[in-house]
């Protein structure tokens, strides 16, 4: 599955994805972690079956997006946009595991350790975690300084301050444990949806740096970022809630559920405006800045 192409709206998003999906396949069978040949494992079969076909392959568009509009070359970035599916891609295994969302399926078949086993899943995940970091040491080694701070980036995204924060505030809404946004669930959506825009920051400002970005596009980006990912998982949310009404415990207050769905659609309607807002504010025009910006709107109407 890739980003679904149902609208004609959006022309310039479809173009580029289309463009660009090639590149980033090929750069993420070029660099997956095989276990050596003669290991007799599953573990090969396990990584395939994790990253092939995949999903929207969203995130490293972004990564192409964020070098382009900091005026960089996407087919360079391509090994960074690999190693950010990596990072994604063992986020959606470790989140299905029984000892966190418990969920049988992902990405239309059944998750990874209901395939291969929790053992196998977990290994997977580390393996693609830790394929990452080289893919931007090594393919940037030639600018020492930008694959530092690339590599900030990303063990910045992982950590408590992003995605394992992120998803530890989910495991302590699931635990009913009393965890409160100033009181107010609308205030908390940006802790809510930390572990998606960690990973949305990560996707764009990787690129940015490896691409000689400034300070101030990056602090535009990591604000288009955070109110990237509150529009992404509130429209999750919203298609989570059409598919299924009954997946959500009472415990588990997503603004879809605790507000209702014209709530919810008000909300992502605002993100989505003042994200395209800062965009148009902190860069000049440009191709890679009309797809960012479809891409925002697209938010709005996805429903997969
Ligand atoms: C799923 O993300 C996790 C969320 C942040 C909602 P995606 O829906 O982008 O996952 P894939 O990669 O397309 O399957
Ligand atoms: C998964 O979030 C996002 C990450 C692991 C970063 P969710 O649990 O809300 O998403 P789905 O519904 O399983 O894709
Ligand atoms: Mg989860
Ligand atoms: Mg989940």
């Amino acid at each position: 599955m890739t980003i679904p192409m149902n609208s004609e709206e959006f022309n310039e998003l479809w173009d580029y994805v289309e463009e660009r999906r090639p590149g980033i396949e090929a750069a993420l069978r070029a660099n997956l972690p095989l276990a050596p040949a003669h290991v007799e494992t599953k573990f090969n079969d396990a990584l395939e079956y994790a990253l092939f076909p995949g999903g929207k392959r969203f995130r490293p568009v972004l990564t192409l997006l964020g070098a382009e509009l900091a005026g960089g070359n996407a087919e360079e970035m391509l090994p960074a946009a690999a190693a950010v599916e990596f990072i994604h891609t063992s986020s959606l295994i470790f989140d299905d595991l029984p000892c966190m969302d418990n969920a049988s399926e992902r990405r239309k078949k059944p998750s990874l350790h209901e395939e291969f086993g929790e053992g196998l899943a977990v290994l997977v995940g580390l393996g693609l975690l830790n394929a990452s970091y080289p893919l931007v040491f090594v393919n940037h080694a030639g600018s020492p300084e930008k694959a530092i701070q690339a590599h900030g980036e990303i063990v910045e995204c992982i950590g408590a301050g992003g995605m394992v924060g992120g998803q530890s505030v989910d495991l302590a809404l699931v635990n009913g444990d009393d965890i409160t946004f100033g009181g107010d669930l609308t205030d908390g959506e940006s802790i809510r949806n930390l572990k998606t825009s960690a990973l949305m920051r990560l996707a764009l400002r990787t690129g940015a740096i490896l691409a000689g970005a400034t300070y101030i596009e990056l602090a535009a980006l990591s604000r288009f970022a955070e109110l990237l990912g509150d529009a992404y998982q509130l429209s999750d949310d919203l298609i989570d809630l059409e598919e299924d009404e009954e997946i959500f415990s009472e415990q588990q207050k997503t603004l879809a559920i605790e507000k209702g769905e014209n709530a919810a659609r008000a909300k992502l309607q605002s993100t989505i405006d003042e994200a395209k807002r800062v965009l148009v504010d902190n860069f000049a025009s440009s191709r890679a800045r009309t797809v960012l910006v479809q891409l925002t709107d697209y938010l709005a109407e996805r429903n997969a």
